[in-house]
């Protein structure tokens, strides 16, 4: 089973950026325990700062992959081309957010993701992106 992890803006600075809202752990680091707890599954990780290349990526996974587990970040709340590609693509994709964005500013309420996603989960910390996996795996049995 391959299952893709993709992250978007800012979120390569994870261990460093707002510690207090997203925590102490290099995502990295998150990633390798991961995989090392589902030998079962083949994780690929992607991140990227960049809009277009988010979309490219969801292109690139979203026919050969399984599921995808995204975190778009500030683009969540921003960008229908994200949105559009989940609605373009075959793999079933699972949104997740670190905080628990409906408790902070208005403008995180909305997401152009949610609605073409298999389902989201938010508020969890990066145990999300477990949860996310699970689901996936149970999924895909
Ligand atoms: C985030 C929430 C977004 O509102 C924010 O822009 C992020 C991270 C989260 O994981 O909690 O960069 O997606």
């Amino acid at each position: 089973m391959k299952i893709a992890i993709i992250n978007g803006p800012n979120l390569n600075l994870l261990g460093k950026r707002e510690t207090d809202v997203y925590g102490n752990m290099p995502f990295e680091k998150y990633f390798d325990a991961l995989q090392k707890k589902y030998p079962q599954v083949s994780l690929h990780y992607y991140q990227s700062n960049v809009e277009g290349e988010l979309v490219n990526e969801l292109q690139r996974v979203g026919f050969g992959y399984d599921g995808i587990i995204l975190n778009p970040a500030a683009y969540t709340h921003t960008s229908v081309a994200i949105g559009d590609a989940i609605a373009a693509i075959k793999a079933p994709v699972v949104e997740v957010h670190i905080s628990n964005v409906h408790a902070r500013e208005d403008f995180r309420k909305l997401s152009h993701v949610s609605g073409k996603s298999a389902g989201s989960i938010f508020g969890l910390g990066l145990k999300g992106y477990e949860l996310a996996l699970q689901y996936l795996i149970e999924e895909g049995k």
